[in-house]
Parts: C-alpha cells; sequence; structure tokens
C-alpha cells in the first residue's frame, strides 16, 4: 500500500499523425513535462492554470482510473506540475497528464510499473494511441487497436532530422477538429495514405528528410484543419522557401512542424517564422527515444 513517498514522472511532448499517419502514427520530442505526486489529506494540485486545479483535472483522473483498474480505494494526493507545452494543442500535452497519473498510481501502489497496463488505460481515456504511445515508450510509435488490445511498434528517429515546432497564439480543440473531418473516403485516397505513411516511418528512422517530403502529402485531415489555423498557409509557405523538407499540423493543431535535415537548416526555419508574426512560440526540437519515466520514486 502507498506510503508518503513523493513520485516525479517525466512525460515527453509529442506529435500525432506526422502528415499521413491520421490516429496511428506519433513521435516523442525533447521537451519534457514533470509531475510530482504525493500522498496528501485532500487533492491539491499546483503549478497549472486555476481552471484546471479541480477534481477534472487529467491528472487526477487518470490516477484515480489507474487506482480502480489495480483494486485499491482512492486516495487523495498532492500534485505539482512543470510543464513547458504549449496548450494551444498539438503537442500532446494532456496525453502527459494522462501518462503522468496512470504511472504515478502504479508507482505510488506497486513500486513498479506495467508498460503495457499503461498503454491499455491510457488508450482507453485518450480514445486513440497515436499520442499516448509514444509519449510511453519513446521514439516513432505505429499503434491500432486489435480486439480490445493496443499494438504499437517502435522505432528511433534518425538524429539529423529537427522538428521546427511552432504555436500560435490560439487554440485549436480537438473535437472541433475531429468535426470538419470526412466520415469517408474514396478507395484512391486510402491507397494514397498507405504508400506515404510506409515512407514516412521509413523517412523519420533513416533520417531521409526528402523522402519525408514527398510522402507528406495528407489527404486524410490536413486540407480540413488547416482551414481552423488562420496562419498555416503563410507558415507552410514559409518553411518551404526557406529550406525545410516538409510542414504539417502536428496533432489535431494549432501547433505545426517543419522538418529539417540538421540544426542549420532547423535554426533558418525557425527564424524565418519568426518573421510571420511576432508571437509565436516557435522551438527547435529533436526526438526523443525516452518515454514516460520515473525520475523519483
Ligand atoms: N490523431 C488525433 C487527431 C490527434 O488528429 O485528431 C489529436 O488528439
Amino acid at each position: 500500500m502507498s506510503s508518503r513517498r513523493y513520485t516525479v514522472v517525466s512525460v515527453p511532448a509529442t506529435s500525432a499523425n506526422l502528415g499521413v499517419g491520421y490516429d496511428c502514427l506519433g513521435m516523442a520530442l525533447d521537451l519534457r513535462a514533470t509531475f510530482g505526486l504525493i500522498r496528501s489529506d485532500e487533492l491539491e494540485i499546483h503549478g497549472c492554470e486555476e481552471r484546471f486545479r479541480n477534481s477534472d483535472n487529467l491528472v487526477w483522473r487518470s490516477f484515480l482510473t489507474t487506482l480502480a483498474a489495480l483494486g485499491v480505494e482512492p486516495f487523495p494526493v498532492r500534485i505539482d506540475i512543470e510543464s513547458p507545452i504549449p496548450l494551444s494543442g498539438g503537442l500532446g500535452s494532456s496525453s502527459t497528464c494522462v501518462v503522468a497519473g496512470i504511472v504515478a498510481a502504479q508507482s505510488l501502489v506497486n513500486d513498479e510499473v506495467d508498460q503495457a497496463l499503461t498503454l491499455k488505460i491510457a488508450t482507453q481515456i485518450e480514445g486513440h494511441p497515436d499520442n499516448v504511445a509514444p509519449a510511453i515508450l519513446g521514439g516513432i510509435v505505429s499503434s491500432f487497436v486489435a480486439d480490445g488490445e493496443t499494438i504499437s511498434t517502435r522505432a528511433d528517429v534518425a538524429e539529423n532530422l529537427r522538428f521546427v515546432t511552432v504555436a500560435p497564439p490560439y487554440e485549436v480543440r480537438t473535437a472541433d477538429a475531429r468535426r470538419v473531418m470526412p466520415r469517408e473516403v474514396p478507395l484512391s485516397t486510402a491507397v494514397w495514405q498507405m504508400g506515404r505513411c510506409a515512407a514516412t516511418v521509413q523517412a523519420l528512422c533513416s533520417g531521409d528528410a526528402n523522402l519525408f517530403g514527398k510522402a507528406c502529402h495528407d489527404k486524410l485531415h490536413e486540407p480540413y484543419r488547416k482551414l481552423l489555423i488562420a496562419d498555416y498557409e503563410p507558415l507552410r509557405k514559409v518553411a518551404l522557401s526557406s529550406g525545410a523538407s516538409a510542414f504539417f499540423i502536428s496533432g489535431s493543431g494549432s501547433t505545426m512542424i517543419a522538418v529539417a535535415d540538421g540544426q542549420q537548416k532547423a535554426n533558418t526555419v525557425a527564424q524565418a517564422f519568426s518573421s510571420v508574426r511576432k508571437d509565436l512560440w516557435i522551438r527547435v526540437l529533436s526526438a526523443s527515444s525516452i518515454g514516460a519515466r520515473l525520475e523519483q520514486h
């Protein structure tokens, strides 16, 4: 049973879809949020906006779901959050909360963390595995659900690739971004996506930025979702004309990512982004091979 130990979980930001991999591909980035949890007399939440400091908090709800799955009576905790991930959407900030709550519950109760259980509960809570799987496993992860089980395959992303990540100062809610999607697509669109999806994984693993650029032409979500992001077209134009190999909406937006071959090109793209508008959040990130981990337990 849990003691008053302080457990600290760190979880990476993630980018889902990666162009053509709608709801099946995701990648961990070297930008991490940390969550400290300790048993307490009542629920206390620190380090986040006031609107998240209540019993609807995603870390807390995921923590409770996991206690229930472990057959343990609920108990209150203090939660300390430190997250550099923008809340405008598209970098898996909610997945970091979900994964942290699940991992922390196991750590406090069992002293050990079952990765398969974490993936199962996280996918149930999120509804799709493309952010939570890389947040747990690190690297690039391809996932699908079969008979209720999430099957994920991971690989490391090549070290030369840089992901110039740009978040505008407005949110696109995932529910809104999913509402604009078509319900059905023609067979020709399915074929278009499948070939490019396989090439995208190969390009990320081998570091072939040129191949990534050729494959990165999505027909499932991006044509509809770009209409929700006012700065999509100017940023895309600037990215591709300043040396990026590809440009895509990260997850359901509003964050967007330009892919560059090496740090120098990435810095040029980042500089070019800052000329579009002054209030953009811009970071040059690498992929991370490290998923969620206990920093202290
Ligand atoms: N695959 C999801 C989507 C990611 O594109 O809607 C956002 O949760």
